[in-house]
């Protein structure tokens, strides 16, 4: 048996597969964010660990036969936040998540030393770490002169796991500190921003071996000794190895909070020009590009709370029928935005209001405008190099076939759904288990799942569509610099 754990933004999943990879069960905890000014995302820390806990305690209940069969865990984290930690490995101040903004212009700062893109690849994204450390320098000094060691999320609930500080390609790149061609720590990066590699977690690679098991966490899940702990993966890279997406040139979309359109690339291809992300992937000597909007099915959500109906509800009164796109247009701008204006101030908005639209025109520009920033990705990543053919679709939107359509027509591809939910990030965290505990071929281990349905755009709708999103393309310069 093989357990993933992916640690999300909304929650902690456990997932259990056994050596044929089927999966046995699966099990999830809640979290809380908490955003205590405009732009800013925290987390406890320690909840992570309270919500794997009570996670691996319920699979505990309904499998423990099983359970206590595992030989190799693995991760899933949501990437790029700071969980700072004193000399005592004791949590400094709440997380600084993935998608705080406040760090805005530390980043910029940072950006504009032309070091950072040539040794990172990548820009600088107030979303990413390092800017997140300047700004506690600059804000916090007592809490950063404290700080001992800088872990990414999924390596906090590591350290519990295994009582070992260790990070893994996939995410590190994502921090600004490393060499993501190198695929090492920067010095000269961390440098730049006061601390060196006595603050950073030894690296391994995301199928490789970073710890084992304490002994009392193996006893209260009545596991046995030697249980493997694998590097594991930031959540889109292990969202790839559950779907089989380490061949060049294969991609998938995913329509979580944040939205992702992930191709894997054989080689270093960085192009921080485009606003693409260019990172190590979760397996040796290979890298992807990803381009990456902060609110997907977040968009839905707040939507779902103004219009006091659930994203479910709201989906289901569109009807089968996907047609074309009216002159209603929403930018998905809720919490700044990524690829690909690298504008965290930015914010969204509908335009072209009319007394003829109604609750599911709305609900239709919604999934509309979050489908164009998809699409604004996908130029992105052609301009980056990466030209794709077909995608496959993860993450809780795609319980929509409705948003799957339009996504199809907005990206002018077609979008294959796995047959069953689960081949996504939580089991792309137990494959990592599975390699670390076997040394398995992760190009044999890693198959694309069965597809339960393609979705191919509609050529007769494709002239509204690309009307549509060269209005919505057209908006971003009215709304950049509108908010101050
Ligand atoms: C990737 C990113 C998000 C988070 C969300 O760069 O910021 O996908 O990892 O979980």
């Amino acid at each position: 048996m093989y357990l993933g754990l992916d640690l999300g933004t909304s929650g902690v999943k456990a997932l259990l597969m056994d050596a044929d990879q089927k999966v046995i069960t699966s099990a999830t905890a809640p979290l809380e964010v908490s955003r205590p000014q405009s732009g800013w995302s925290e987390q406890d820390a320690d909840s992570w660990l309270f919500a794997t806990g009570a996670a691996l305690d319920e699979v505990k209940r309904s499998h423990g036969p099983q359970l206590a069969l595992v030989k190799g865990i693995g991760f899933s984290g949501q990437m790029h936040g700071a969980t700072l930690l004193d000399a005592q490995d004791q949590v400094l101040r709440p997380c600084i998540l993935w998608n705080d903004a406040r760090s805005h212009k530390e980043a910029a700062h940072l950006d504009a030393d032309p070091k950072f893109r040539q040794v990172s690849g990548n820009i600088v994204f107030p979303g990413f770490t390092a800017p997140k450390l300047v700004w506690v320098k600059n804000n916090e000094p007592d809490i950063f002169k404290r700080v001992s060691k800088v872990l990414l999320p999924k390596d906090y609930l590591r350290l519990w796991l295994t009582g070992e500080h260790v990070s893994e390609m996939s995410d590190a790149a994502g921090t600004s500190w490393l060499d993501v061609e190198k695929r090492a720590w920067s010095p000269e990066l961390l440098q730049a921003t006061n601390l060196d590699e006595s603050h950073m977690p030894r690296l391994v690679e995301g199928s490789d071996v970073s710890g084992t098991l304490r002994a009392e966490l193996a006893s209260r899940w009545g596991m046995g000794g030697n249980v493997v702990v694998a590097g594991g993966a930031g959540d889109n890279a292990a969202s790839a190895i559950g779907l089989g997406t380490i061949a060049p040139g294969s991609a998938f979309v995913s329509l979580g909070t944040s939205g992702v359109l992930f191709a894997s690339n054989a080689s270093y291809l960085p192009n921080p020009e485009s606003a693409v992300h260019t990172f190590c992937h979760a397996v040796p000597n290979t890298w992807h590009q990803m381009g990456v909007f902060l609110s997907a099915t977040d968009s839905l959500n707040w939507w779902s709370g103004v219009a006091d109906r659930s994203p479910q509800e709201l989906t289901t009164e569109l009807g089968d029928e996907v047609i074309s796109p009216t002159g209603l247009t929403f930018l998905p701008y809720l919490a700044g935005e990524r690829t690909p204006h690298n504008d965290a101030r930015v914010r969204g908005a509908f335009v072209g209001l009319d007394h003829a639209h109604d609750r599911r025109e709305m609900t239709r520009a919604v999934l509309e405008g979050v489908a164009f920033a998809l699409r604004d990705s996908l130029e992105a990543l052609k301009m980056a190099g990466t030209d794709l053919d077909r995608v496959m679709a993860v993450g809780g939107g795609t319980r929509s076939t409705h948003w799957l359509q339009i996504v199809a027509n907005a990206l002018n591809l077609p979008l294959d759904l796995p047959r069953d939910s689960d081949f996504g990030a939580a089991f792309g965290a137990a494959r990592l288990g599975l390699l670390a505990a076997e040394g398995a071929d992760p190009a044999i281990a890693c198959t694309a799942p069965p597809i339960a349905r393609s979705f191919e755009p509609d050529a007769t709708l494709q002239p509204a569509y690309e009307a549509s999103y060269q209005r919505y393309r057209a908006l971003y310069p009215a709304l950049s610099g509108a908010i101050s």
